[in-house]
């Protein structure tokens, strides 16, 4: 087989790739290793900038998500049951979208095998060769049989663990990683949400977070330690837990149920440089994770994305390769500002078990420094909508 741009991994950053790349007359090839309903039932993030419903505006998928996504104007930090509003409109003239990550998926796999693209799930034994030379390939096999797709470049788009990073050689490959001592209990719920914005909350128990999928179906999380199993929190733990971290008033509204989906998710900042070895581009959660304190992680997926297409259209229809060439200092530029502020807000409202009184109270003159700060409020905010994709 032969394609331009040959894309490993269809999540939301190789589907976005592709798409893009479509729109101009750039063909691609999409191989995952899962299969598609596998990949359409992942329940992950939730919040989109304001650039990223942009982004999928432009590509011609943004139909359903302004049919159904929910804009935010605001959210809401609480610490030991006070509440401080971030009013994002009033701060920075801006808004955020409540679609799921899911939602994201399911429209775009669907609009690109309309519009033929191929894209190839439940691959085995994916693998990028000869990144180094002009006529680049990946390997996999499929039905007991072994295929070679020759390209002109790779998009590693196979989240944190796949196959493209580990073929960047240790010697060139630089990683920065932090990993946090604790993790995240999710649930969804068919009830309508606590509230009609998101809540994130510091209590003296750990940090609960209080968001949602639509007017009727809510997604709570709470933190717990990284040795916890799904098993241990019965739904009736879980309210209980819920009610006492986000505080009586708030939990007067909380409508709780039989939850649907149950998974714990640990917390992990990392940071793989440079995200270009070769033809081979990293892209999304192949090349850094955030903790997802913030809603980060599949925005920066789609800001990598916005990036390396603007350098392969460049490069395809003007035959300029500034914008690729640039491709891995660009990115890492903004995406060490996104690292700061989700271990920023991770470490304001998260219970560190390590913390002394002396951090304790650190965490709450943040809180109350946002709350009596209209400038530390509107920095807050300003990284909450998304940074600019160059600053
Ligand atoms: P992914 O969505 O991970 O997609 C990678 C794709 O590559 C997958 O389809 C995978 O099957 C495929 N793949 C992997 N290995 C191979 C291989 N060897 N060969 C071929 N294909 C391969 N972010 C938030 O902002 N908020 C959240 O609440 C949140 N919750 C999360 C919960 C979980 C459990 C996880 C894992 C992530 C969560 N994230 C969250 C992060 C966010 O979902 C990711 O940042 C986002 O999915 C990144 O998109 P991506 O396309 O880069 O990677
Ligand atoms: C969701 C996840 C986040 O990490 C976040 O900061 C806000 C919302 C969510 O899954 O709804």
């Amino acid at each position: 087989k032969k394609t331009q741009v040959c894309i490993i991994g269809s999540g939301p950053a190789g589907l976005l790739l592709s798409q893009l790349l479509h729109n101009e007359g750039i063909s691609s090839i999409i191989v995952d290793r899962q299969s598609r309903s596998r990949i359409e039932e992942r329940v992950r993030a939730g919040v989109l900038e304001w650039g990223s419903v942009e982004a999928l505006e432009d590509a011609g998928i943004g139909e359903r998500m302004h049919r159904e996504g929910l804009p935010h104007s605001g959210f809401d930090l609480a610490f030991d049951g006070d509440l401080h509003r971030i009013d994002l409109t009033a701060l920075v003239d801006k808004r955020v979208m409540v679609y799921g990550q899911t939602e994201v998926t399911i429209d775009l796999i669907a609009r690109r095998l309309k519009q033929g693209c191929e894209i190839i799930f439940s691959a085995e034994e994916v693998q990028p060769i000869d990144v180094k030379s002009d006529a680049p390939k990946v390997r996999y096999t499929k039905d007991g049989e072994t295929v070679e797709i020759t390209c002109d470049y790779i998009a590693g788009c196979d989240g944190f663990h796949g196959v493209s990073r580990q073929t960047i050689p240790q010697d060139i490959l630089k990683t920065f990683e932090r990993v946090y001592p604790f993790g995240w209990m999710g649930v969804l719920v068919e009830k309508p949400p606590v509230s009609d914005e998101l809540i994130y909350a510091n209590h003296q128990r750990g940090f609960a977070l209080c968001s949602m999928r639509s007017p009727t179906r809510s997604r709570y999380y709470v933190q717990c330690p990284t040795t916890d199993k799904v098993e241990d929190w019965s739904d009736a733990r879980f309210w209980d837990e819920l009610a006492v971290r986000i505080g009586p008033q708030v939990a007067a509204n909380l409508e709780t149920g039989d939850s649907f989906e149950k998974s714990i998710a640990p917390l992990r900042s990392f940071v793989a440089e440079p995200m270009r070895f070769g033809n081979l581009f990293l892209c999304g959660d192949a090349a850094h994770i955030v903790p997802p304190t913030g809603a980060k992680g599949l925005n920066l997926a789609i800001a990598d994305v916005r990036i390396l297409s603007r350098g392969l259209i460049e490069h395809y229809k003007r035959a300029q390769d500034a914008y690729l060439e640039a491709y891995s200092q660009t990115c890492l530029k903004r995406v060490w500002k996104v690292e700061r502020f989700s271990w920023y807000m991770s470490t304001m409202l998260h219970q560190f078990p390590e913390f002394s009184g002396f951090e304790k109270r650190m965490q709450r003159a943040e809180f109350d420094y946002l709350a009596g700060s209209e400038a530390a409020s509107q920095a807050l905010a300003e990284n909450y909508v998304g940074l600019p994709l160059e600053m």
